[in-house]
């Protein structure tokens, strides 16, 4: 289907294909799957190398939703065999523990299984189904957006230039997306808010400290307890963005862990990987213009706290591929003229649950006493209720997409 042909202006060799996804990170290879479903060709680049994109340490919470894509896809789906089901969460407050019971509140439950490791069934998965993935290529700009005809200009790792014509372009290629400037403006622009913190984040070898993941709100700051594995686990607490991860003693760290758990003993182990993630919330204001569309990071970013990156880019490729399929298989333009706004509307409530997750947990270094009373007032209006409850398990499973 494809030909290759050379392009006078650019003299880049110019392929063809019907999709061209930049990114080849969960929502660019689930697109590739979901389109290859309906018949749609599509080409990947990534500038990255698979073994970067297999080890890069994310996130690890799957919604329900994002699981049930995950075994649709591949019914043998290793999230079955080494992910481990979570039922709920524990809010802690100033060393008091209130369980979230998702499925008791809503049916509903997330999988601990890293991105990482989702990445990596899904790039076996896609090569092994013959999909054209191109690791190490980097994408400079996309021509004609607004034209039938969009093209991504992009070059090899040993800088050879590469062309690819397609009927529709698609930006899943992060927060520092190369898309966006030709959908949303060269300014990149969106809706913007930063925080005044962020997480030091380790891995460490060491059993569980606790059955399930603690998000614990205490005098001296916030602490999560995530976890990988029965062998490594993965432990955040709240500092300054400017901290330098390198300065803490591995003791300092686990001080500062063990003080913002209080209530549970923490089994410490050799931490071997520590890192700062910067908390940030972004919407672009535009989401596709013309033939290009923007999905996952490239379009918005949330504060990690809601556990939302990941499972908001599956849910941006579904209603997209629907759209997509309908663009060029049905020639029905509805659809993708409609696929902002219904992105959109998932796209802001897991904004605000993000947003308020980080907000009810976390200390501002400004806060005031009466900052610090009205959140404790906040939280506990939420664990002592069911309605609270209720409203947190709904947007942490995820909302149904429908
Ligand atoms: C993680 O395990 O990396 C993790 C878990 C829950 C979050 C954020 C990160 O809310």
């Amino acid at each position: 289907m494809s030909t290759a042909a050379t392009t006078a202006a650019t003299s880049a060799a110019a392929i063809r294909t019907q999709v061209a996804i930049v990114g080849a990170g969960p929502a660019g290879l689930v697109l590739s799957h979901l389109l290859a479903d309906a018949g749609i060709d599509s080409i990947i680049i990534d500038q990255r190398s698979r073994a970067d994109i297999e080890t890069t340490i994310r996130a690890g919470i799957l919604e329900q939703g994002t699981v049930d894509l995950l075994r649709a896809i591949d019914p043998h789906t290793r999230v079955d065999e080494v992910g481990m089901r979570h039922d709920g969460i524990e809010l802690r407050v100033r060393g008091e523990g209130h369980r979230i019971d998702f499925p008791g509140l809503v049916g509903r439950s997330v999988w601990l299984y890293p991105q990482h490791e989702v990445l990596k069934d899904l790039l076996a998965l896609r090569l092994g189904a013959g999909q054209d993935i191109r690791f190490g290529v980097t994408a400079e700009r996309v021509d004609d957006a607004a034209s039938a005809r969009p093209r991504v200009i992009a070059h090899t790792a040993d800088g050879a230039p590469l062309e690819i014509e397609a009927d529709f372009v698609v930006g899943a290629d992060g927060s520092r997306s190369v898309v966006r400037a030709a959908v949303a403006g060269a300014s990149g622009d969106g809706y913007f808010r930063e925080y005044p913190f962020a997480w030091f984040g380790i891995l460490c070898e060491a059993p569980p400290s606790a059955d399930e993941l603690i998000y614990s709100n205490s005098d001296s700051g916030f602490a999560l307890i995530s976890q990988r594995s029965p062998e490594v686990q993965r432990m955040y607490f709240q500092c300054a963005p400017d901290i330098d991860a390198a300065a803490m003693t591995d003791a300092e760290i686990w001080d500062t862990l063990q003080a913002r758990v209080p209530g549970t003993t923490l089994r410490e182990g050799p931490i071997f990987q520590r890192d700062v993630l910067r908390f940030r919330s972004f919407v672009a204001r535009e989401l596709r213009h013309g033939r290009a569309a923007l999905v996952g990071d490239a379009a918005h970013t949330v504060p990690p706290t809601g556990a939302k990156g990941m499972n908001l880019a599956i849910a941006d490729v579904i209603v997209l591929a629907r759209a997509l399929e309908a663009l060029l298989v049905g020639g029905d333009e509805r659809p993708i003229d409609g696929y902002a706004e219904r992105a959109l509307d998932r796209i802001w409530k897991a904004q605000h649950f993000s947003w308020w997750m980080t907000s009810m947990l976390h200390t501002a270094p400004d806060a005031t006493e009466f900052d610090r009373h009205r959140q404790a007032g906040e939280l506990r209006s939420v664990v002592e209720s069911e309605a609270g409850r209720t409203f947190l398990a709904e947007a942490y499973t995820g909302w149904p997409v429908g």
